[in-house]
């Protein structure tokens, strides 16, 4: 199908997609409750509310691709301030029917969506059971690459691919124990970025993108992998079909050949990369240890893009790109294996614009709600950027504030706080690889901003591109432009 007609075909399903919410919800309105129905528990919104959260906000976020974004419509979210709306949808749903859980009165399927701090730190910490991880659409998408993926595994199996994922990514700790090999290698690839910068006068998404999956591959498998594009070209395509879910069908002949690719490099384990780690802890036939790695090479875009958003953020602020600067003069080496402020600005960067705006789950059996019943197999939606971007509640919502995510000179855990900010979710089913990922973005942005050891900065295109007194809902991380200067 050539992208044409690809585009066709998307903006064809979405039309489908909202017509047929729009229809069957229509259809159901004698049976739902008009307007705002309160009962102490649950409370199920009115129709034209279902149907204008379907259009605002799940409608936008599933456009721009759950698996793997599709550029043209992240441009198109921030053109149209897609995003912003959304949670201005969201916040007028709160202030109507209160903290919820709201139920939609959707005819194919039980849905729920959480407006309060309280409930959704109940289902991520109450995750995997009743809250399961593993819902119907999230099985559905991953299963194209990873159909043992830890995230949609149950039971015993889940708890051993958990296992694993923590062992290798070392969740527990701050800095993982390979730094001595990874920072180098972080080094070495913005070292080629920045290169390649100075020869084109700037530095853009492909450019960064490009020497980013080198520096994963790298990390993950080891050196011998640093020209692997194949393997990248492969989950790619993976995840194109993936974004369809249930919708496309499976390419397994690909898949096979992806997973068995993994395999060689895990079962050469080059010494100083994940696959090594991989190869040192123990493993039972329930691990699929090959079915985790997809995780990783997929989650790792996120962190590329979380970074090239950063760095837009540091342009836009002098202070606290000076602020970084200086914390970077005095964490020289091997000490910058932890960067608080820059780790911090990553995780701005991550609040602002999360990589996961939809955390998903599906209760496994009844549970109560202030004596209400939500039925087993209801679809549980956290949608982030609700509780990030409430400037009801936090008066930076909108702006660059590094030190929410600072104190005493450590990075704070977003579970020690009330209001949920959680790029990297939380509770057991939190994001394993946390840690690596703040340490190996920080450690890249820190090398970026440091471009400046020959007097240079990167300034970002063009002037006036990010206004600090109100940023944007969406930041299209494709679209950035930074002149070496
Ligand atoms: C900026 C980068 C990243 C962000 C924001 C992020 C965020 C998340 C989130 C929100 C979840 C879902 C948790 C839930 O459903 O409650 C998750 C799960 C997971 N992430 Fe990440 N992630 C990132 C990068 C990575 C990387 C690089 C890896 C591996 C190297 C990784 C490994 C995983 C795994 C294995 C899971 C499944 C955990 C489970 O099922 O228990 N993530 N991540």
């Amino acid at each position: 199908m050539n992208k044409r007609n690809q585009n066709l075909l998307l903006a064809g399903a979405l039309g489908l997609a909202g017509a047929y919410v729009a229809s069957k919800v229509v259809s159901q309105s004698s049976r739902s409750r008009a307007g705002a129905a309160r009962n102490g528990g649950l409370v199920t919104a009115g129709v034209i509310d279902t149907a204008a959260l379907a259009v605002d906000v799940l409608a936008p976020t599933f456009a721009k691709g759950v698996i793997v974004r599709r550029p043209k419509v992240v441009a198109l979210a921030e053109r149209l301030g897609l995003d912003a709306r959304a949670v201005r949808r969201m916040q007028k749903l709160h202030d109507k029917y209160g903290d919820g859980p709201l139920m939609l009165p959707l005819p194919i399927r039980k849905q729920a969506v959480l407006l309060a701090p309280e409930h959704v730190r109940r289902v991520l910490d109450e995750s995997p059971e009743p809250f399961s991880a593993a819902s119907s659409e999230k099985r559905a998408a991953l299963s194209h690459f990873e159909p043992k993926g830890a995230l949609i595994s149950c039971g015993r199996e889940r708890a051993e691919r958990r296992r694993f994922n923590e062992e290798v990514l070392e969740h527990e700790r701050a800095v993982h124990h390979m730094v001595g090999k990874f920072l180098p290698t972080v080094d070495d690839e913005a070292g080629r970025m920045l290169a390649g910068a100075r020869d084109q006068g700037e530095l853009d998404w492909d450019s960064f993108n490009a020497g980013w999956t080198r520096m994963v591959r790298r990390v993950v498998f080891g050196d011998g992998a640093a020209g692997d594009q194949e393997i990248s070209d492969l989950i790619i395509e993976l995840r194109k079909t993936a974004n369809w879910a249930f919708m496309h069908p499976k390419k397994t002949g690909m898949r096979e050949r992806f997973l068995a690719r993994i395999q060689a490099y895990l079962d050469r384990a080059e010494p100083g990369s994940l696959a090594a780690v991989a190869a040192s802890v123990p493993k039972s036939p329930d691990t699929a240890a090959n079915q985790q790695v997809p995780q990783w090479l997929f989650a790792f875009d996120a962190a590329g893009m979380a970074t090239f958003r950063a760095l837009a953020l540091l342009a836009a602020h002098p202070e606290q790109a000076a602020r970084a600067r200086a914390e970077l003069r005095s964490h020289p080496g091997i000490e910058r294996q932890y960067l608080p402020f820059l780790r911090a600005t990553v995780l701005e960067s991550l609040r602002l614009w999360p990589t996961t705006p939809a955390i998903l789950r599906q209760t496994t059996r009844d549970t109560d709600w202030g004596g209400d019943t939500m039925p087993a197999g209801t679809g549980v939606l956290v949608f982030t950027p609700f509780f990030h971007r409430d400037d009801r509640r936090m008066a930076c919502a909108n702006r660059f504030a590094p030190e929410l995510w600072l104190k005493d000179d450590q990075v704070r855990d977003a579970q020690d706080r009330d209001w949920p900010l959680i790029p990297f979710s939380s509770g057991p089913v939190t994001c394993p690889a946390r840690n690596l990922v703040l340490m190996l973005t920080s450690v890249m942005l820190g090398a970026l901003i440091d471009a400046g050891a020959d007097g240079r900065a990167l300034q970002l295109l063009p002037q006036g591109r990010l206004d600090p007194a109100r940023l944007p809902g969406t930041l299209d991380n494709y679209g950035l432009r930074f002149a070496l200067r």
